[in-house]
């Protein structure tokens, strides 16, 4: 999967802001992807401080860009773009010169104002301090109501290929309602398609085609009827048990009438528990490495480490976040 990425960015090169410019880990894949010309990394952070993150911990980091908030020429334009995309909040451009002190809402903006094609931060920042920035300036684009996102999965398969799988949304929407839950599937299926996966989506509940009953069956069950009305590209089934989604077998066996057969592999979850449980038992016990969570129905990418990540978590993300912009 990465070297069809490389070969998409090597044709077509991107910048990334990184919001934590100093640390280590982020220092560490800056000089790697400088290694290569396909991503150029745009450190937020003192050019002094950098600088001596960068000597300190010994990564070569020439050939990226650094941009200090406080020193940034066009910073009186950003105040004025600030506010202007903030204004129904009533905020006044000290309040904006006080949040574009902080590297999150700085990088954010630099996405904004077309000095970077994408983002990757949460090395240091938490989750909501990662993407609320995104989701108040880059905000949703046309169409869409809600951010949400996705994880990447992928594991080798016996015969050298690679098993590559989509689950959502695992780390943003706490209890999505069905038309929620359309949306999360439409964009989970164009971020899929992005990854080489052709999306066969499943709807998934404890229940399969009516054999569990309660609300949550139903939601399900509502929310797939409602995205085969809207998604016409790629097959769409549920409420099923996952079993039934991802095993021939069982498939055979719950729902003879199965369109996807037990090969589903585009994974729509009832809720955040669900999505966020499932997919790190993937990761932990189904020998998958994991890519995300990936934020779809944003105007730009930004994405969101976990504040445990390595170095090379750092690198592949960045590949990821970057392969996704226009
Ligand atoms: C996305 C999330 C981080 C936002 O948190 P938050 O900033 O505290 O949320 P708020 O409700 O204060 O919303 C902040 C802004 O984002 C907007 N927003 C919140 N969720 C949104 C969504 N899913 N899509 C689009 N916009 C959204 C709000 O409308 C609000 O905009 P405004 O400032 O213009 O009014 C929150 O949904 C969350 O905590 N999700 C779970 C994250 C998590 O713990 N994941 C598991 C680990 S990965």
């Amino acid at each position: 999967m990465f070297g069809e990425l490389i070969a998409g960015l090597r044709k077509n090169p991107k910048t990334i802001v990184f919001t934590e410019g100093t640390d280590a880990r982020i220092l560490e894949a800056s000089s790697r992807l400088l290694t290569s010309n396909f991503l150029t990394p745009l450190l937020v952070g003192s050019e002094e401080d950098i600088m001596k993150a960068s000597e300190d911990s010994g990564f070569n980091i020439r050939g990226a860009k650094i941009v200090d908030p406080a020193r940034y020429e066009r910073f009186d334009e950003m105040v004025d773009m600030f506010c202007e995309l903030r204004k129904s909040k009533g905020v006044t451009p000290e309040d904006a010169r006080k949040m574009l002190s902080k590297s999150n809402y700085f990088g954010t903006m630099l996405v904004k104002m077309g000095e970077a094609d994408c983002l990757l931060g949460g090395a240091t920042y938490s989750t909501a301090d990662t993407v609320r920035p995104a989701l108040q300036l880059i905000k949703t684009k046309p169409g869409n109501n809600i951010v949400s996102s996705c994880f990447i999965l992928v594991r080798e398969r016996a015969t050298g290929d690679n098993e590559v799988i989509a689950m959502a949304d695992c780390a943003i929407n706490i209890s999505p309602c069905e038309d929620e839950l359309v949306e999360i599937a439409t964009e989970a299926a164009a971020c899929a398609k992005k990854f080489g996966i052709d999306p066969k989506i499943a709807f998934l509940s404890y229940s399969t085609f009516g054999s569990g009953k309660g609300e949550d069956v139903d939601k399900m069950r509502n929310a797939c009827a409602k995205a085969k009305e809207v998604i016409k590209d790629y097959p769409v089934e549920g409420e099923i048990q996952f079993d039934a989604a991802v095993s021939p077998r069982v498939a055979r066996t719950k729902c003879p009438e199965s369109i996807l057969q037990g090969h589903a592999n585009t994974f729509i979850f009832p809720d955040i528990n669900a999505g966020n449980i499932g997919y790190k038992i993937a990761q932990r016990l189904g020998g998958f490495s994991a890519y995300g969570p990936i934020l779809l129905g944003l105007n730009a990418p930004v994405n969101d480490l976990s504040r445990g990540c390595n170095p090379e978590e750092v690198y592949s993300m960045a590949i990821v976040t970057a392969a996704l912009a226009d």
